[in-house]
């Protein structure tokens, strides 16, 4: 798959190098080349950097790793806005949370639904922004594997979405359409308040055993 990282810090980096120790290949851009470049190398030989220009032709899957308040700059260099990425699967990776106290910052909606709004007629998906970059790939048993909870309708997005968490290790779960992404981007500013109290957010929620997916659709 030809990914495509809108971003050049710490999380794309991280993907970056995950999917490409995978066999993926990576295109880099960002507002500043200088760092496009810089995050190519730090990726390895799968990656180049690209102009925001010739990003969207390029790429099967754009990966967004901007913070909040970066958004709209960021997918406007590469066209979102006038239909550069329509067709592309999208997946939105954004904590759009006040990191000194958990707050989620947009009153309403999501994130990854506004990366909708500004990547029109992309298939957007909401995923990877629970756990650090660092994470991956993840190495361990499969019966140990991060779950990676995905959000979003576009059943071609979701899976190539599905199939790049493969390939970083971990368990890729869908747990709704991207209405669902701003409880996920919620339980993010959750771990943030347990772990600014001094606790591990992993014994803040309870054992529950998974139910079988026909006895949670069961009517009765
Ligand atoms: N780091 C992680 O482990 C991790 C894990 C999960 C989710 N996330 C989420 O992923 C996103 C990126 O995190 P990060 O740690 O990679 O951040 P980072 O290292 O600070 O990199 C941020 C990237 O966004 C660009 N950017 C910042 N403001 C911008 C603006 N106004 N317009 C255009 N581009 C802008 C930066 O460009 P410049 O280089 O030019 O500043 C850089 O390419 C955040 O939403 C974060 O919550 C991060």
């Amino acid at each position: 798959m030809k990914i495509g990282l809108l971003g050049t810090g710490n999380l794309a980096v991280m993907l970056g190098k995950a999917w490409a120790g995978a066999g993926h290949s990576v295109v880099v851009t960002g507002r500043n080349p200088a760092h496009a470049r810089t995050a190519a190398q730090q990726i390895g030989s799968a990656a180049a950097p690209i102009d925001p220009s010739e990003f969207a032709d390029a790429v099967d899957v754009v990966v967004v790793a901007i913070p909040w308040d970066g958004l709209d700059h960021a997918l406007n260099l590469v066209g979102g806005p006038s239909g550069a990425l329509s067709g592309k699967a999208v997946i939105d990776c954004t904590n759009p949370v006040d990191f000194t106290t958990g707050r989620l910052i947009p009153a309403t909606g999501s994130a990854a639904e506004y990366v909708a709004s500004l990547a029109v007629g992309a298939g957007v998906v909401k995923a990877l922004h629970l756990f650090a970059g660092a994470s991956w790939p993840f190495t361990g048993s499969p019966a140990t594997a991060p779950v990676v909870a995905v959000c979003g309708d576009d059943p071609g997005a979701l899976h190539h979405a599905e199939a790049l968490i493969a390939d970083l290790g971990a368990r890729p779960v869908t747990v709704g359409g991207i209405d669902a992404a701003r409880q996920a981007e919620e339980a993010a500013g959750f771990v943030m308040r347990v772990v600014a109290a001094g606790a591990n957010p992993r014994l803040a929620i309870p054992h529950v055993d998974p139910v079988p997916a026909a006895a949670v659709r069961s009517p009765g």
